[in-house]
């Protein structure tokens, strides 16, 4: 049984048909990359996974459950997580703090609640916040404020804080754009660290460098609808491929 899988998956915004009947399949342990052009529905698709957004039609079963029409927290809590945007992070808290926020937006709880609620995080929420810093390399910045931590880190820190939920699935949507080859090649390296725990890994990205080197699988989706899938090597010379993204101005850097 795939641990993901999406029949038919659609979701319109008035007449646009941004996911288009899409089957989607991940199987436990693997690192599948989710491309395709600007507008291509990656977002979307991403969204309509965690819940965010709920679809127009079709079907989504997450370890053989159906989880069609879920909340996010719902889901979050079967281990289906995306990673947080840097908008998302709270600039005037410490790396752990943002990281225990991050288990408790996981968890449904209201962010006011929580900001106002001046109690302290029980010592295992603060063990497993710790825990999901050390593995993405952040220890040592744990008590420095987010807005001090370099721009690199922040990103790092947004993988950080969906790990602490401890995922079975994660999605991670554009983890090294705009990264130097440096920084990008770290994150690589960590997202298949991450996955040599356990985690099976979705991943939206635009650097080729990065999807190619890191996905074992790939699928290509165009205006919507699924256009190829197979290895990098397979997709990568695929015509129609190719087609979608001549002039789109896509980074093979
Ligand atoms: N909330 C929304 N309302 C209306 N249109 C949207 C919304 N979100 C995305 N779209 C449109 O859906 C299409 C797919 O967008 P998106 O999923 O962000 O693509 P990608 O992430 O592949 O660049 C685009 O045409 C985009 O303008
Ligand atoms: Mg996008």
């Amino acid at each position: 049984m795939p641990l993901l899988e999406t029949r038919d998956l659609t979701r319109h915004f008035g007449g646009l048909a941004a996911v288009n009947h899409v089957d989607l399949t991940v199987e436990k342990g693997e690192i599948v990359g989710l491309i395709g052009p600007n507008g291509a529905g990656k977002t979307t698709c991403f969204n309509l996974l965690s819940g965010f957004l709920r679809p127009t039609a079709g079907s989504i079963a997450f370890d053989g459950e159906d989880i069609t029409g879920r909340r996010p927290h719902q889901i979050a809590a079967r281990g289906l997580v995306r990673t947080f945007q840097l908008t998302t992070l709270f600039q005037e808290m410490t790396a752990l703090q943002n990281v225990l926020l991050g288990l408790h937006l996981h968890s449904g709880t209201g962010l006011r609640q929580l900001l106002f609620s001046r109690r302290d995080f029980p010592p295992d929420e603060v063990a497993r916040g710790r825990e999901a810093l050390e593995f993405t390399g952040l220890a040592a910045h744990a008590d420095q404020l987010t807005k001090n931590l370099p721009h690199g880190h922040q990103r790092v820190l947004g993988i950080a804080m969906a790990l602490a939920a401890r995922p079975r699935l994660l999605l991670l949507d554009e983890p090294v754009t705009g990264m130097n080859l440096d920084e990008s090649g770290r994150v690589m390296d960590l997202v298949k660290t991450i996955r040599g725990h356990g985690t099976t890994i979705l991943l939206v990205e635009h650097n080729m460098k990065a999807v190619m080197g890191t996905c074992e699988r790939i699928v290509v989706l165009n205006f919507g609808q699924k256009l190829s899938e197979g290895t990098p090597s397979e997709v990568s010379t695929s015509r129609d491929v190719i087609q979608a993204y001549l002039g789109t101005g896509v980074n093979h850097a």
